[in-house]
């Protein structure tokens, strides 16, 4: 797993990752789950969430970008605590990473298909209702077609090659960027202040069960330390790619959330698309269309950089022989593992089309939160094994203080989420322990 050994082709540079980790991160967070959050959790005080899950996300960002730094390996928290706490350790932090791209690429392609469904609709030529959403006969629904052929497509584009993918997805980028700084500059103009009163309607529990929802929209900012095979100066460019990305969703976020709950008094905003809805509020329709087709096409760029994280954790898991053989080949014709990238579109294809929503959102955070807290800790021993990082390499402050404060404040980010959540991630953990023991702990580790 050392970089040395790579077939892959090292052709990205920071900047690269800065829009990578923006193309991964903003999506359906801001422009779908704001809504929900801001009119049954936190109300107009939706801002301080948004403070709080991204003070959390920065706290584990400084300690993800030390084992991105130290260990410029792909396959992320996977291969960190594979160096820190051994392959049974590693085995659950991959296992669980898996799980947190999977599921966050089926709620994105999920919520994308909420949005061109009523596109299509309102255009009179919607699909049938059997075909329109998730599995849930007692609505007439069976399988969301369109979330499963949108997540074939995406897999096709990013087994393709790296680099194609990320030339569409940079240019998404700069769209999605202007749709959110046209509504922050028009939403401003209509702004009532008395709508942000009273601030915190539902109390600081609604404040920090706000966050752990919210979380949800930072999350990706770690399928940057999956290029690590494939980027020229990987040392300064993870960590750097990793803060800039953090640092500018969170300034976004939170100017969004200010005028939208500025604009719209928050018990309003229990729509599905609240930033195109807070437009068409003030009346600016065409606007306000603008913003929809705008956020169709650039929630594309999730998906992208989700399945791309998951198809290179695939082939790091295998590579360790946690995985089958298989999915670590690599494709000569393109340079890229195309098998596990196939592999992990399907799977998400499948998700997507059969699980609501609103499930998959959830245990993302709850995963994702447990891998966090594993990589906060494995810091502690990796300055205990490894001792400081040497010069060049990036260094957590403070140590054990930030790591410390991160395991604390993911904790009580995941108290917040609902029993229904943790009896999922109770199945999780059991069939991961599962595959695990009738598979991974057989297989010699190369
Ligand atoms: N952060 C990503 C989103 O908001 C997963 O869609």
């Amino acid at each position: 797993m050392s970089q040395s050994t790579t077939k892959m082709k090292k052709n990205l540079k920071t900047i690269d990752l800065v829009l990578l980790g923006l193309g991964a991160v903003i999506g359906t967070g801001i422009f779908v789950i704001t809504g929900t959050a801001a009119n049954q959790h936190a109300g107009p005080g939706l801002v301080f969430s948004f403070m709080l899950a991204g003070f959390v996300i920065i706290l584990i960002g400084l300690c993800f970008a030390e084992f991105a730094s130290r260990f410029p390996l792909v396959g992320g928290p996977y291969a960190y605590i594979l160096k820190v706490w051994g392959r049974r350790a590693a085995w659950l932090a991959g296992w669980f990473t898996i799980w947190e791209y999977l599921l966050a690429a089926s709620s994105v392609a999920s919520g994308w298909s909420g949005y061109m469904n009523g596109f299509l609709s309102g255009l009179g030529v919607g699909l049938p209702t059997a075909l329109q959403a998730s599995f849930n006969p007692e609505n007439g629904t069976y399988i969301d077609i369109i979330a499963v052929s949108m997540t074939v497509l995406v897999t096709w584009l990013v087994s393709k090659e790296a680099k194609k993918a990320f030339r569409f997805n940079n240019f998404m980028f700069f769209l999605k960027f202007i749709l959110i700084a046209m509504f922050i500059v028009i939403g401003a103009f209509y702004v009532e202040p008395q709508n942000w009163t009273p601030v915190m309607p539902f109390g600081f529990t609604g404040i920090a069960s706000g966050a752990a929802l919210v979380f949800f929209a930072f999350l990706g900012f770690d399928a940057i330390s999956m290029t690590a095979e494939e980027v020229e100066n990987p040392q300064k460019s993870l960590p750097r790619g990793i803060f800039f990305a953090i640092a500018i969703s969170t300034v976004l976020y939170m100017l969004v959330t200010i005028v939208l709950t500025g604009v719209v008094p928050y018990t309003e905003l229990g729509v599905k698309d609240p930033v195109a809805f807070a437009l068409r509020y003030v009346n600016q329709d065409i606007l306000a269309g603008v913003l929809s087709v705008g956020a169709i096409l650039t929630l594309l760029t999730v998906l992208i950089a989700m399945l791309y994280g998951l198809g290179r954790l695939l082939y790091a898991m295998s590579k360790g022989g946690l995985l089958p053989g298989y999915l670590a080949e690599i494709d000569e014709t393109t340079q890229s593992p195309k098998a596990a990238t196939w592999t992990a579109g399907c799977i998400a294809a499948v998700f997507s089309g059969i699980i609501p929503l609103q499930s998959l959102a959830e245990l993302t955070n709850l995963v994702t939160l447990v891998v966090m807290m594993m990589l906060a800790a494995g810091i502690l021993t990796l300055r205990k094994k490894f001792d400081e990082p040497t010069e060049g390499q990036f260094k957590v402050p403070f140590v054990p203080l930030i790591p410390l404060l991160t395991i604390a404040l993911s904790f009580y980010l995941v108290l917040q989420l609902s029993v229904t959540t943790w009896i999922l991630f109770v199945f999780c953990l059991l069939i991961g322990i599962i595959v695990y023991y009738s598979y991974g702990r057989k297989v010699n580790h190369t």
